[in-house]
């Protein structure tokens, strides 16, 4: 099928630009939130096994699905089974999750953007963990400071995506993103040599099967498909601009690798410190909103590392949420036929009145609530739990049944120029394995 319109430029390019939307706050917020509630090292355990097992190839298969249409999601699906439209439900789900998606990530890189702010004016040092608790849950109850740090996000999330800079921004996270690393790295030899920093890695690290449950497994799923941005046609699109030449199982593999040890280093960073200060690993939001500005208060040079680390976390959310946006932005270019600047400029107005309403929620006592969550945690659970994972059920089953064998091939191996050991295995797995273990989890939520 032509694939006319431009590509990423190197291979390295389209790396960039699918890490640049894996690691985000995915890894450094939420990861440990989700490995916290989830009895930390059972959680951990699970969640490398599904990466392998069920993560890469949905990786696999939304790139072959992509590149093989050329087209958004939705027109994705349509072009690669026209004559049965049902499929691209697919891609209008993945759609609609974009935008309850940015509503509450922009609420939390709001909050980092408010970090940045703090780190500036170096605001946090000599205060104790009460202190930046009490700061923290009074942002929370705020109105306007998170809608004005949310609006700013949002619309840098908007210039980039209608400058066409995002190729430019990309450029810079290859040199932005490895001194996240090095930072990581450094935030985390600190932080396991605090006092009582062992029980925090025994926490995160050791597995305990017995706590494996229904729900760990279940929010495993949702958090490994969140963090790589699965499920819901982002690398559908992102697939839809790579070059026929690239090869698409290293790509995903490279990516997949570099967005789990940026969530494994977060884990590393944040629990030991957290058991250390005292704050409890089921803390939720506070466990890095908290915990890191009071681990910089530790350390020698803690004003300069707060500074570059919140900048650069709101640079790497930044290059997911363009990402988030792109979804939308290339489904209203493409199938409603509206030109980009106005694409972007709706979808991102839309997505801000949501996110003013799931940053509302968080207000203590607040009546937006939805079966009793607040609509922040609704979203957040909704999306992860339900629409990625049935949308990345869905999306193996149809290119494992539905679509020729012989295409997932040709485009596998890029017409046959590529020689792929791993071909047949893949195939099994995203044809059986998947589908399989996708629903078990699925089901097993709901056993007790
Ligand atoms: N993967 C991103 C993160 O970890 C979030 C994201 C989810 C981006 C889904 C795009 C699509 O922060």
């Amino acid at each position: 099928m032509a694939n006319n319109k431009e590509s990423f430029g190197s291979k390295f390019g389209i790396i960039a630009a699918a890490a640049g939307s894996a690691i985000g706050l995915g890894n450094i917020y939420r990861f440990p939130c989700e490995a916290g509630a989830n009895g930390g090292g059972a959680f951990f355990i699970v969640y490398l096994a599904i990466v392998l097992l069920m993560g890469l190839p949905l990786m696999v298969s939304e790139f072959v699905i992509g590149r093989r249409s050329g087209k958004n999601p939705v027109g994705a699906f349509k072009t690669l089974a026209p004559e049965q439209k049902g499929w691209s439900g697919i891609g209008y789900m993945g759609v609609v999750c974009a935008f309850l998606i940015l509503a509450f990530y922009c609420t939390v890189a709001g909050w980092t953007i408010d970090a940045v702010g703090k780190s500036i004016i170096n605001y946090y040092h000599g205060l104790d963990n009460a202190t930046i608790q009490k700061d923290f849950d009074s942002l929370m109850n705020e109105t306007w400071q998170p809608i004005l740090s949310e609006g700013i996000f949002i619309f840098l999330t908007a210039l980039i995506i209608v400058k066409g800079v995002t190729k430019g921004i990309e450029k810079y996270s290859k040199i932005l993103m490895p001194i996240l690393l090095g930072i990581l790295i450094i935030l985390g030899i600190k932080s396991l040599t605090l006092p009582g920093a062992k029980a925090g890695i025994e926490f995160f690290l050791k597995p305990d099967f017995s706590k494996i449950t229904g729900t760990v497994l279940i929010n495993a799923l949702g958090q490994a498909f969140f963090s790589l941005s699965l499920g819901m046609g982002c690398l559908i699109t992102y697939g839809s601009y790579i070059a026929k030449k690239d090869n698409l199982t290293s790509t995903a593999f490279m990516v997949c690798i570099s967005d789990t040890l940026i969530a494994i280093l977060a884990g590393i960073v944040i629990f030991p410190a957290a058991f250390s200060f005292g704050i409890k690993p089921e803390a939720g939001d506070s466990l890095a909103f908290v915990t890191l500005p009071m681990l910089f208060n530790q350390m020698a040079g803690g004003y300069f590392f707060c500074l570059i680390f919140f900048l650069l976390l709101t640079i790497a959310a930044l290059t997911s949420s363009i990402s988030l946006l792109e979804v939308a932005v290339l489904f209203i270019t493409e199938e409603l036929k509206i030109d980009r600047k106005k694409a972007t400029i709706y979808s991102a107005i839309g997505a801000f009145l949501l996110c003013i309403i799931a940053s509302q929620s968080l207000h203590d006592g607040t009546p937006l609530k939805i079966f009793g969550f607040r609509i922040f945690d609704a979203l957040d659970e909704f999306t992860s739990t339900i629409l990625m994972t049935v949308g990345g059920l869905l999306t193996v089953v149809f290119l494992g049944w539905k679509m020729k064998k012989s295409d997932f091939m040709e485009e596998y191996t890029n017409g046959g120029t590529v020689s792929m050991g791993l071909r047949k295995i893949m195939y099994f797995i995203i044809r059986y394995l998947s589908p399989v273990a996708i629903t078990v989890i699925l089901i097993t939520q709901f056993i007790k």
